[in-house]
Parts: C-alpha cells; structure tokens; sequence
C-alpha cells in the first residue's frame, strides 16, 4: 500500500540518522525536493496526502545512494545555494562551501569604500563560477576575469553565470593560474586556491573524496598554490591592488611567513562563523 510523503521523509530522517550521516532531516528534504519539485513547506502541507510509487521509488534509491556510498548531497540534486544564489553541481566541479561566503562578503565590504569606482577583478580557480558570480550579481561596476584550469569547471560556471544573469560582467578563461591571464591591472584578485595539505587527502571524509582532487590537492604542505598567487599576482596588480585568499585551518602562522618573504605591505585575517582564520588579505601598498 502507498505511504504518506511524511511517512517516507520520516523513514529517510531515521535511516540517514543511523548512518550516521549529519543533518539527516536538511538531507531527506533536499531529496524529497530533487524528486517531487516541491518546497520543504509543501513537505508539512501535504505531508498526509499519498506519493506516488514511482517518485517514492526513486526518493528511496537516492536516500540509499547518500548513506551507503557517502554520496555528496549535492551531487545527488544537481545544486548547491550560495551566498543565496543557486549553482549547479556536477561530479568533477567542487561544490561551494559556506565558509567561501566569508571571502564573498570581505569583497563585498572593501569595495563598499571605493564609492562606486569601476573594479577590475581576477579570480583564479573559479570551479562552479560561485564567487564570481556572487561578486557579479552583488557589485555594481565590476568587470571580472575567473580563470579555472578545469574546462568542466569553466563548462559549469559558464552556465551558472548564464543562469544568474551574471554572465555580461564575466569573462571565463582557460588557464593554469595566471599563464593565459590577459596582460592587464587588476584592482583585486581572489582564490580560493586548493589548499589541503597531501598527507590530509587520505583522511578527508568520505564525501569530499568524489570531488575532483585538482580542487583540493595543495600540494606537501598545503600550500603551494598559496605561495605562486602570491609571488606572481604583483605583476597583476594596480599599485594599490588587494589579494584575497580562502586559507585551510591551522594555515595563518605559514601564510604570515609567505608575507614576510613578499613584497606586500600588510597582511590581515579574517575569521569564518566558527572563529576560524579563514580569508587572507594581502595589501601591495598601504595608506
Ligand atoms: C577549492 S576549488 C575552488 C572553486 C571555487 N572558486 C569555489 O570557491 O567553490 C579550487 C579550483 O582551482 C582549480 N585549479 C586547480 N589548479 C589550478 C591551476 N593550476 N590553475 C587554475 N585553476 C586551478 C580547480 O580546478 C578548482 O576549480
């Protein structure tokens, strides 16, 4: 006999739970959504009515799919919300975090003291386009160059840009960092590099292992990426250009060392919503 949607949602919520996987009712519901289009209101307002077996089937299948493989969620329903935009995610495309809001927002907030000044802005390692398409969709008079050695990555943040009507402000290029970067001034250059240190990518949870390890692999210390951007972004930068980095956890103390041997003049941390340094600010002149 066909069960009520709350019955299958309930019996997702204590399956996922016993699998120990985190948020089980933000998961059922952002399944349940995927299959049947429907809003988690409509979950609690229709909940007592019948679903039909063919959805139910295949509700079942990804529920099983997310505990047993450790599938990440949103790969199983195609999107990811950032910065209260959404993003397509597909396997082979790293899948946007919340704590690269923070860098979003520290963006946001320097530009807010340029009084409307046209930005030109670089991104290097742009995966699903996130951050600058955030950037795009939040900042008036920007133009914006985002570079991903990736082409599914390029792929995938072209269409996110296309589908948040950001894509008039982004050019996309092909590049291993700056290699294919146009020879031109920029006022800022973001990343959000692949910082993981190797002797860290076997103990990744399991979920973070489907993603591609070009998007987390840093190198021996985690770092390398950290390093190039900042010893050839200088020949990128306007004489008062800003860099502003994501850095992995544990990461300040080295990335203070990196500043010491460059030739930037002040260097600032900004910390995520659980006190965690998280973006790095590398200022070329000060004042
Ligand atoms: C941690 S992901 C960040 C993606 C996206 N900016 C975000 O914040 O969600 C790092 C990205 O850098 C790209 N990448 C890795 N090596 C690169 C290189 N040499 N040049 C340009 N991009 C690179 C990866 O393909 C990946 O998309």
């Amino acid at each position: 006999m066909e069960k009520t949607i709350l019955e299958y949602i309930n019996w997702a919520i204590e399956y996922l739970e016993e699998q120990r996987i985190e948020n089980p009712r933000c998961n059922a519901e952002a399944i349940f959504s995927f299959v049947s289009g429907k809003n988690r209101l409509q979950i609690y307002l229709e909940g007592k009515e019948k679903w039909e077996e063919k959805q139910a089937e295949e509700f079942i299948s990804l529920v099983k799919k997310r505990a047993q493989k450790r599938y990440p969620l949103h790969y199983l329903i195609k999107k990811r919300e950032f910065y209260g935009l959404d993003f397509k995610t597909i396997p082979g495309v790293f899948i946007p975090r919340p704590e690269t809001e923070v860098l979003v927002e520290t963006v946001i907030n320097m530009v807010k003291c340029l009084n409307g000044k046209r930005i030109n802005l670089l991104e290097i390692g742009t995966g699903s386009g996130c951050i600058a398409i955030a950037l795009a969709k939040f900042i008036a008079n920007v133009k914006i160059i985002a570079t991903d050695i990736s082409p599914l990555a390029l792929k995938i943040a072209r269409e996110n840009a296309y589908l948040n009507k950001t894509d008039e402000k982004i050019e996309f290029i092909h590049s291993d960092l700056f290699a294919s970067v146009p020879n031109q001034e920029f006022e800022m250059i973001v990343s959000n590099p692949p910082y993981i240190a190797r002797s860290e990518m076997l103990k990744l949870p399991p979920e973070v292992k489907f993603e591609p390890s070009l998007a987390l692999d840093g190198g021996e210390d985690g770092l390398d990426y950290i390093k190039k951007i900042v010893e050839i972004s200088p020949d990128y930068l306007s004489a008062k250009g800003i860099v502003i980095m994501e850095i992995g956890f544990g990461q300040k103390e080295k990335v203070k060392h990196i500043f010491s041997l460059s030739g930037f003049k002040k260097i600032q941390f900004i910390k995520d919503y659980a006190g965690i340094d998280r973006v790095v600010v590398l200022y070329r002149n000060y004042g």
